[in-house]
């Protein structure tokens, strides 16, 4: 068992800390706003900090999950010089990969090793443990944090070097925007067409239309229920990281760049927190 950090205790960063304390651990944790640093060591068995700088010191891991681009370099910024020489920071967050490749160099001059390890499971998936993680980062790095990060994940896969992890992220997003408006225009027609979504989603959830946000999704918005789940705030953050990313490739990317749109539509409709699958509330409004 090891000492490990974890840095921001969100949706995600919350129930993922509280696994490595129920794989055994020894598990401290620093959040920015110290209220839920005070509620999550109420709740676990782990030491809650004040600072990034308590908090990694001495541990043979860091992982963290905040926010975006800025957040990352501002909080790894603060724990690189604090950690202990050959210890691994994992970044969780989804971010760009010049980001992990900036942080990458940090660790590296610093005598340290990093990963990045971008998550996709949802709330539901880092409350159970089962994550889906993808890395990048040298292979005697990963092969060090993967049994750390077993502790919340059902699929840990090494992707590359540094910079591979986010860039398969970016993959995993392309995949769910387009099919997400497929979703919508799906459930909207066949509530128009006076079907049931559930008997629907029986009927042809097993069969070639199955999806991820079929079996999670589409009860949920045939009821109009978008209040949880992964904000659309968050999906525009990484579809711009996305099209950013597909311009550098000198990529077309026609769908992707259509639902980017819909969900700053969302956005404007005070949808910044909804669940991604509120593009169904989209296509109501407009008729
Ligand atoms: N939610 C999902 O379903 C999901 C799924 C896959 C991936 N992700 C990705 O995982 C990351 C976190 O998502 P989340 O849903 O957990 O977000 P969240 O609930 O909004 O939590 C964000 C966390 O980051 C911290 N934070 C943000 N900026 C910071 C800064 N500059 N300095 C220090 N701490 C900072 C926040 O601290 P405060 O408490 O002080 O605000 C909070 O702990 C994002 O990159 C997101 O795209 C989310």
């Amino acid at each position: 068992m090891c000492k490990v950090a974890f840095l921001g205790l969100g949706v995600m960063g919350y129930p993922m800390a509280g696994h490595l304390v129920a794989a055994g651990h020894e598990v401290s944790v620093w959040n920015r706003t110290t209220a839920v640093t005070t509620r999550w060591g109420a709740e676990y068995d782990g030491t809650a900090c004040g600072t990034v700088e308590d908090a990694v010191a001495g541990a043979d891991f860091v992982m963290m999950c905040v926010g975006r681009d800025a957040d990352v370099l501002d909080v790894a910024g603060r724990a690189v010089p604090a950690m202990r020489s050959g210890a691994v920071l994992v970044d969780h967050t989804t971010a760009s990969d010049g980001c992990a490749k900036e942080v990458g160099a940090l660790c590296a001059a610093a005598g340290l090793g990093f990963v990045d390890a971008p998550i996709s499971g949802g709330e539901a998936g880092a409350v159970n443990g089962q994550l889906t993680v993808m890395c990048g980062g040298d292979s005697k790095h990963f092969d060090a944090a993967k049994p750390v990060i077993d502790a919340y994940a059902k699929a840990v896969k090494r992707m590359g070097p540094v910079g591979a992890g986010q860039l398969t992220k970016m993959v995993n997003q392309i995949c769910i925007a387009g099919l997400l408006q497929g979703l919508s225009e799906a459930v909207n027609f066949a509530q128009a067409a006076g079907l049931d979504m559930d008997d629907v989603v029986d009927a042809i959830g097993k069969g070639a239309a199955q999806s991820w946000q079929m079996d999670n999704r589409a009860s949920t918005m045939a009821k109009g229920e978008y209040d949880f789940g992964f904000a659309v705030d968050w999906m525009r953050k990484d579809l711009g990281i996305v099209l950013e990313t597909a311009k550098t490739l000198g990529l077309d990317m026609p769908v992707t760049e259509l639902v980017d749109g819909y969900y700053a539509d969302v956005q404007d409709m005070g949808g910044e927190r909804w669940d991604t699958s509120s593009l169904l509330a989209r296509l109501k409004s407009a008729g």
